[in-house]
């Protein structure tokens, strides 16, 4: 496609320095690409009426009515749900970031797994106060159960750390198909009974209709009462009432949280205090310019060249 005027790539992240650093990553044949670099939604409403390519973390959605030249919206993070809203126009191709955040929720999966069984937090507090606490010894890690809710590639990528260090891992997904390294894949319906198998529960599904909710009592009460839940999806997926019920009835073990249905978590939340829960402010899969923008320039090159981008969203399947 033989072009004659540059495209303009509006770079949104509502942080200026970041925003910066994205679009300083950014990579185009010269003369091809105009970048608008956005930080504000006032910056970006003078620019989204130009815009054919929006590369964007949390772009404020309102605007997406103006974006009347848009024809393909990269999302920075690892989740799309934002992105998918009503006022996205339909012919608008939406593009996901795969294989950057898988290695970086392992890491946070598997380190806080072993925290939990290497009792970290009980030997810090007892060397406070100087207390030799030999009576409580660490659990090995190998030979526990993880379910890991949704196999997309990130959930993939946990399993297969998991199971490196000797856990039996199960997984629960739509399709119920055979992934290496995890023993057994249950389908949606089976839920319960692979919750009910676990040690710890890793819910990695994407935000959409059908997983709304997903983890609501019922579910919640097929873990064991030792099981640990670590939700790295987004909060909506669990229902938040049902789970501090179950924390502070101590009907499972604790939560590791990533992800909440208010973020920042509100400074008089209960999850704060509950001392069986763990609260991370959700940088499980952290993004960097550095990790994620090779993505998008390999795309940029094939949108410019009017050639088929990868890793293109389901918009309505939501994933
Ligand atoms: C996300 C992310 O989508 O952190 O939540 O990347």
């Amino acid at each position: 496609m033989k072009r004659r005027e540059p495209a303009t790539v509006l770079v949104y992240y509502p942080e200026a320095s970041e925003a910066k650093a994205y679009a300083a990553a950014v990579r185009a044949r010269r003369g091809h690409i105009r970048l608008a670099v956005c930080a504000t939604p006032a910056e970006a409403r003078s620019a989204v009426a130009d815009a054919e390519v929006i590369y964007a973390w949390k772009f404020p959605p309102e605007l997406y009515a103006a974006a009347t030249r848009l024809s393909w919206l990269q999302v920075m993070g690892a989740g799309v749900d934002s992105a998918l809203v009503p006022t996205l126009p339909k012919d608008v191709i939406v593009t996901r970031i795969p294989g950057i955040f898988g290695p970086w929720m392992r890491e946070y999966v598997l380190g806080w797994c072993l925290s939990i069984t290497q009792r970290t937090e009980t030997y810090r507090s007892a060397q406070r106060e100087r207390r030799w606490r030999q009576d409580i010894p660490p659990e090995r890690l190998a030979g526990k159960t993880m379910t890991i809710v949704g196999l997309g590639d990130i959930g993939r990528a946990i399993a297969a750390g998991a199971h490196a260090l000797g856990l039996r891992v199960l997984g629960v997904s739509r399709s119920g198909r055979a992934v290496r390294g995890v023993e057994r894949v249950f389908r949606l319906p089976q839920l319960a009974r692979a919750l009910g198998e676990a040690d710890f529960v890793v819910v990695v599904v994407p935000l959409t209709d059908a997983t709304r909710g997903l983890l609501g009592a019922r579910a919640l009460a097929a873990m064991k009462p030792t099981a640990w839940l670590f939700n790295i999806a987004r909060g909506a997926v669990v229902d938040e009432a049902a789970l501090i019920d179950a924390l502070r009835a101590r009907r499972i073990g604790g939560a590791v949280l990533d992800v909440f249905t208010t973020e920042p978590l509100p400074a008089d939340h209960p999850l704060w205090t509950l001392d069986n829960v763990v609260v991370t402010p959700h940088i499980s899969g952290p993004s960097t310019p550095a990790e994620i923008t090779p993505v998008f320039n390999d795309n940029l090159a094939r949108w410019l060249a009017g050639r088929p981008l990868r890793h293109v969203v389901d918009r309505a399947r939501g994933y």
